[in-house]
């Protein structure tokens, strides 16, 4: 768990991925892998194999907030890196890549149920806009500040989306036994802002077989939407979400793989949001694509909740899925 704390503790808004990138190339070569970085920065490491070409893929960039403008009292308006949920902004904690903190406010009487994000302003504690601009520039981009926790079976923190699926996959990297496939484990940039790294990482691979492994939801909180995917029971094995039909024999071979590995799954549909299985599938041709996914609550909070049961049925899952004989 140090290094899914360590990767979570590292900050990496869309676009700015550099401080989680690095411990990424930093494993990956460790672990005796070729490692290299593409033109938008995604991380591609290789194995190679005479068998399928195989690429799994974990974003490694979180949403955040990016500064647009500061006014003459040294108030700071942003702009949305990724899918925020406005009504649940105010009050929150933001951290800037130089260490500065500042508090999400808003415009009095704007908060009613669902403020418009131009209604919301970060106050740094500054006096005016020029203390301001020595701290936070306009495009200096911020993540929520949100610490890593663990206690028997629980995780919280901000950015498991996504960086509990690089965890995955390096731990999928380290422990992998015997795989004739060749084998491509990329960790993609700016999935938050619409599935892009994935997509010109994809390209450059051209896979046989793409598997993205990311967080869901889950349907188990009180009065929640109906979905059959529960904290603790397993590895989801995805069959929709609103970018991807998952490709059929993607997820048979999946849910054979689990059933005779004794992982424990479930099946995903996820309602509310994509990921890089979306835009993989849809690159060059067309790539058959699928997606193993780790039950998560609280999804683009600074306190997002996994279990460890989940997370390693899901290292076991990738493992399986790097050493199966894909037809
Ligand atoms: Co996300
Ligand atoms: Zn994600």
């Amino acid at each position: 768990m140090k290094l899914l704390k360590r990767l979570t503790e590292a900050d990496a808004p869309s676009g700015r991925e550099n401080a989680v990138r690095d411990i990424i190339k930093e494993e990956a070569e460790r672990l005796g892998y070729e490692v290299c970085t593409d033109a938008l920065g995604s991380v591609i490491a290789h194995r190679s194999g005479s068998g399928k070409k195989l690429m799994f893929d974990a974003h490694i960039d979180e949403i955040g907030i990016i500064a647009s403008y500061t006014d003459d009292n040294g108030f700071i308006r942003f702009g949305a890196v990724g899918g925020l949920y406005t009504k649940e902004l105010q009050h929150r904690r933001v951290r800037f890549e130089n260490g500065t903190i500042g508090v999400i406010g808003s415009e009095e009487k704007a908060f009613d149920e669902k403020p418009e994000l131009s209604k919301l302003y970060i106050d740094i504690g500054a006096k005016n806009k020029a203390a301001a601009e020595k701290l936070v520039k306009t495009g200096d981009s911020a993540v929520f500040d949100g610490e890593f926790y663990q206690k028997g079976d629980t995780v919280i923190s901000k950015a498991l989306d996504d960086r509990v699926g690089c965890y995955i996959l390096l731990k999928a990297m380290e422990e992998l036994e015997e795989s004739e496939n060749d084998l491509y484990f990329v960790f993609s940039t700016q999935e938050e802002v619409g599935l892009r790294g994935a997509r010109t990482a994809a390209f450059n691979i051209m896979p046989d077989y793409a598997i993205a492994v990311d967080v869901t939801d889950t349907g188990d909180t009180p009065s929640c939407p109906v979905m059959d995917v529960r904290l603790g029971e397993g590895a989801a094995i995805k069959i929709m979400d609103r970018s991807v039909m998952c490709d059929s024999h993607v997820v048979s071979s999946l849910r054979k793989l689990a059933a005779a590995n004794k992982i424990p799954y479930q099946s995903e549909i996820m309602t509310d949001g994509g990921t890089d299985a979306g835009a993989i599938a849809l690159t060059g041709g067309g790539v058959r694509a699928g997606g193993i996914s780790v039950p998560t609550r609280y999804i683009h909070s600074p306190a997002e909740m996994a279990s460890k049961k989940d997370i390693n049925a899901c290292i076991e899952l990738v493992k399986a899925a790097c050493a199966y004989s894909w037809q």
